[in-house]
């Protein structure tokens, strides 16, 4: 593999730049030939017709052609930044991570995204948002590809299909926010109650932040870190922004939307260039990695729960700034490719089955996405690290193999490449048996305790937006059955969140809901209503 293309604040670096770059003296073809006129097709007469064997003219048009690639197939729309993570070396006695080592400086790029919207959809949409990062490790790439919502909808990856159909714009209008749309969306969320703490995060504040700078981001799922002697604990990754966490109201949303879809990008390309440069704090929450896999009670395999910073504190393990805007969109933002399974030694995956699933797609989406499978060469995704992998030929392959024998042990290349007694181990947690079958466990069925303790979290005003959001998305909802369903969902949660919604669609309460809470939270009698009243 050649040298890389960027350095860390995101230049092009030395020949690849030079031999992209527009500034050349005269144009040329893609093949290097000077070219006198790239403005007039090559005619037989001033009139007429154009003729086939222009070569210049074809080239041109096929390229321009074939500009787009397939936009992913969620978190289509972002935007990014290269930067440097700087480790305190906090975290050097619980993991070998050499980039978390103290005071080791590796470089990173980051794409946040929404994930719902096409690629040219509004950047204040409520939705998820997408907070992933790629570290150029000296020991290979590792990302880390999280949301700014500690909680997922679903708690096996095999969900993940139709959680997205339901969430897409639907097929027949492509229109994500048709009535029909939130049709979709709302039938799933309410008959998928395991989604309930990810959607009250949704329509909480945090779905529609101020900024990328000013988002929380979450690994979600939980993580092994392995020590030099072999030795292992449970993390949840949090990045913390320094300038803190701040949400738009809905109004304001709305506002942005439609007079400046892009404010987001915007915002973050903006400060940037300014000197401003966002930063993050990179923190883990810590557990003993026991058999069962639980803090406190808590499922640390189940995606849908977080464990409370009262009970395992956020502790800062470095520090992220972001200092130079992307070059080129496309080459960088548009073709960096995440991956969950982009580890290094030090850092190890549990069994979460959401997880599973995430090892499989994004590989396997990328290779249709980004034109079969030597996507690792490109500029954006090689690694920092030397690579000496047997991986041969292949669609859009750009590197020059030496040698005859890909394989080892041989006997012809040298018998190399030998295997690295340092390298990436799997930790050999032991499995546990058991019936195969399509099984979760039982602790999978609580899908209420947590959705209720963030909505306690939360201050009046904050109570009163997430009321104003369920009342207004639900008021898009056409089937009155899908919101009597979704009100007996908000019941579970609470009564009072339950009685404020109902009254805003001008439904009555539902009664006599299994499982809901008789003990309703404090009355929100310091703030008025504030939020439109469905029609
Ligand atoms: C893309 C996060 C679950 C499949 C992404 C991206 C993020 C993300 C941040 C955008 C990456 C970028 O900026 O290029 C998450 C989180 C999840 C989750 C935090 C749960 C905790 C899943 C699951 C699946 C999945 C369960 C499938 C089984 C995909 C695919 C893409 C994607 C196919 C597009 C990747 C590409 O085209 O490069 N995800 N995701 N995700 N995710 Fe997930």
């Amino acid at each position: 593999r050649g040298p890389d293309a960027f350095t860390a604040t995101g230049q092009p670096s030395g020949e690849t730049a030079a031999a992209r770059a527009q500034g050349g003296e005269f144009l040329t073809t893609a093949t290097g030939t000077r070219l006198p006129d790239t403005d007039h097709s090559l005619k037989a007469g001033v009139r007429g017709p154009v003729l086939l064997r222009d070569h210049h003219l074809r080239e041109k048009i096929t390229h321009f052609d074939h500009e787009r690639i397939p936009e992913r197939v969620v978190h289509a729309r972002g935007a990014a930044a290269h930067g440097v993570f700087r480790a305190y070396g906090t975290a050097a006695t619980v993991t070998r991570a050499a980039f978390l080592a103290k005071n080791v400086e590796t470089p990173v790029f980051v794409r946040f995204s929404t994930v719902l919207g096409s690629r040219g959809s509004a950047d204040t949409v409520r939705d998820t948002r997408g907070f992933a990062t790629k570290f150029y490790t000296s020991e290979g790439i590792f990302d880390l590809v999280g949301n700014n919502i500690p909680v997922f909808f679903i708690q096996d990856a095999i969900k993940f299909p139709d959680v997205i159909h339901a969430g897409k714009p639907h097929p027949d209008r492509e229109i994500p926010q048709a009535q029909s749309a939130h049709d979709t969306f709302w039938d799933f969320v309410s008959l998928h109650t395991e989604a309930t703490h990810h959607t009250i995060w949704n329509m909480s504040d945090r779905g529609i932040p101020r900024s990328f700078r000013m988002m929380e981001g979450f690994g979600v799922h939980t993580f092994r870190l392995v020590a030099e002697d072999g030795g292992t604990v449970l993390v949840k990754f949090h990045w913390k922004p320094k300038a803190g966490v701040h949400s738009l109201v809905w109004e304001e949303a709305q506002l942005l939307g439609g007079v400046d879809p892009d404010f987001h990008r915007r915002d973050l390309a903006d400060a940037i260039e300014a000197g401003a440069f966002p930063e993050w704090e990179l923190g883990v929450q810590m557990f003993p990695d026991t058999q069962d896999q639980t803090y406190e009670g808590i499922d640390l395999l189940d995606s849908t729960k977080i464990v409370p910073e009262e009970l395992a504190p956020v502790q800062p393990v470095g520090l992220m700034t972001l200092n130079a805007n992307p070059v080129n969109f496309f080459a960088e933002t548009e073709q960096v490719a995440f991956h969950t399974g982009h580890l290094v030694p030090g850092i190890d995956v549990t069994d979460d089955p959401l997880l599973a699933g995430r090892m499989f797609s994004y590989l396997d989406t990328q290779i249709s996405r980004l034109g079969g499978p030597n996507f690792d060469q490109l500029p954006i995704n090689r690694p920092h690290a030397p690579v000496n992998d047997m991986l041969r030929d292949g669609m859009h392959q750009t590197a020059v193999h030496a040698g005859v024998a890909p394989y080892r042990p041989n006997s012809l290349d040298g018998g190399c490449p030998f295997h690295a007694p340092d390298g990436y181990v799997e930790v050999p947690f032991p499995v546990a048996a058991g019936p195969r079958g399509r099984l979760a466990p039982a602790s999978y069925d609580d899908h209420f305790s947590q959705p209720r303790l963030f909505w306690l979290s939360l201050s009046p005003v904050e109570k009163e937006h997430v009321i104003a959001a369920y009342t207004f998305e639900l008021s898009k909802v056409f089937e009155q059955t899908i919101k009597e369903r979704q009100l007996q969902v908000l019941a579970r949660i609470d009564p009072v969140l339950c009685g404020e919604v109902a009254a805003g669609l001008g439904l009555p309460v539902p009664e006599g809901v299994p499982g809901a809470d008789p003990a309703p939270s404090p009355a929100l009698s310091q703030v008025g209503r504030t939020w439109p009243v469905a029609g």
